[in-house]
């Protein structure tokens, strides 16, 4: 049995991937999720899965630069993959406090690589085969494009906001362990994601909440800046395939090949819901391009970003299935499906659900 250890596995991408590799691989793998349940964490993603997949799913609410936490999983367990999604994620939030960013995403990346490291290494040096690290990363951190162009694996780094500069600084130290120590990993690049489960800080969700809601859409500066959309489904599927098919050391871009302006996403998430909603749903007559409200610019907007993921296709042979007509069209009915869970995010219930589910447990 290959035994995984994810990180950051309660949130958005995270939940989706550890779904996906229990669905494909059922009983021949275990899964440890490690999670420090941040205000983006959310069990409520995993429902399902700790119920269908309880012999082989493994909760732990922990924090990865928690030294002694994060050795004490490599001891306990035969971890034989590390997938590390665990990260501050939101450009806004690092623009007001960049310091939680530099904590959790570089010294956080630090502390697993050295716990992995010591805990993969053979006396001789070398590492134990078959084991694998595999960092999930961004593509802001090649900074921002003008009208043409795309972000190859070889663009040079050049982040702008908080955030992306604590991915930037994580990548590097992934590099420079494969590089140092022939540390046995692989780092991945990919471009906006879309799709069940984002918080809804993240301009879909947060325009589907917020036109359900009734509540302005918030476009910020002239609305044009372009982002380059996948489906979360996609995304989850490239990273495993870049896994069992990409070649160690190597980065790995993944795109959506979705390039849209912000103001189009919010234009087309107006009409979606207006097509799904039910002509009795009172909300709906409310929910027109007269709520969208453009307001300040954020502080270092990056302009565009588009990936070219011609080196995924060609050594993984891996591509982005989902359109986005199709996978928008997915993304609001599941949030249309799922407005509990919405619901518990607004009213803050979802916080609560480890204590419900753990807390009472461990006080017996
Ligand atoms: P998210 O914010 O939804 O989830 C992050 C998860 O990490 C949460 O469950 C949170 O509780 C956990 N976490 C945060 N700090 C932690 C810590 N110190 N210890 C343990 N757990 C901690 O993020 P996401 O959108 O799912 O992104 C996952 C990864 O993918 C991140 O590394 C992000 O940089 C990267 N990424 C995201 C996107 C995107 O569009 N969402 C695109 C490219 C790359
Ligand atoms: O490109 C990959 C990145 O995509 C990931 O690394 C990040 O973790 C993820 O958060 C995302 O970053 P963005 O800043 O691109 O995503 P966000 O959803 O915050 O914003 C998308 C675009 O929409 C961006 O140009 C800003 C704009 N926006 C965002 C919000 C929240 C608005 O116009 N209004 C809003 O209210």
């Amino acid at each position: 049995m290959r035994t995984y250890l994810v990180t950051g596995g309660a949130g958005f991408i995270g939940s989706n991937y550890i779904r996906y590799i229990l669905k494909k691989y059922g009983s021949s793998i275990a899964v440890i999720n490690l999670d420090k349940l941040t205000y983006a964490g959310n069990l409520e993603n995993l429902q399902d899965v700790s119920e269908s997949f309880s012999e082989q799913y493994t909760f732990v609410k922990g924090d990865i630069c928690d030294r002694e936490l994060v050795s004490g999983l490599f001891r306990k367990y035969e971890i034989d993959r590390v997938v590390h999604f665990a990260a501050e994620s939101h450009v806004d939030r690092s623009i007001r406090d960049p310091e939680s960013f530099v904590v959790t995403n570089v010294l956080g990346t630090l502390t697993l690589l050295n716990a992995a490291k010591e805990a993969w290494s053979e006396s001789d040096g070398s590492f134990q085969p078959g084991k694998k690290f595999l960092h999930v990363s961004t593509d802001e951190v090649y900074g921002s494009l003008g009208e043409t162009g795309y972000f190859y694996e070889t663009t040079p780094y050049d982040p702008h906001s908080p955030y992306s500069a604590s991915k930037a600084s994580s990548d590097m130290l992934v590099k420079s362990y494969m590089d140092t120590y022939g540390f046995p990993a692989n780092i991945t690049n990919c471009s906006n994601n879309y799709g069940p489960y984002q918080f809804p800080e993240k301009l879909i969700p947060l325009m589907i909440c917020n036109a359900l809601a009734g509540r302005e859409l918030p476009v910020y500066g002239d609305g044009l800046n372009v982002r380059d959309w996948l489906y979360v489904e996609d995304h989850v599927r490239g990273i495993d395939m870049v896994q069992e098919k990409g070649r160690l050391f190597e980065t790995y871009n993944i795109g959506g090949h979705n390039e849209k302006t912000n103001i189009d996403i919010v234009r087309t998430v107006i009409k979606v819901l207006r097509e799904q909603l039910d002509d009795r749903d009172s909300r709906k007559e409310r929910i027109t391009e007269d709520l969208i409200c453009y307001v300040e610019d954020r502080k270092g907007h990056d302009r565009r970003y588009a990936i070219a993921p011609d080196k995924i296709r060609k050594e993984v042979g891996w591509y982005p299935e989902t359109d986005f007509e199709d996978g928008i069209r997915k993304t609001v009915s599941w949030y249309l499906q799922n407005e509990q869970w919405k619901d518990h995010i607004l009213n803050g219930a979802y916080q609560s659900y480890y204590d419900e589910m753990y807390g009472r447990r461990e006080r017996m």
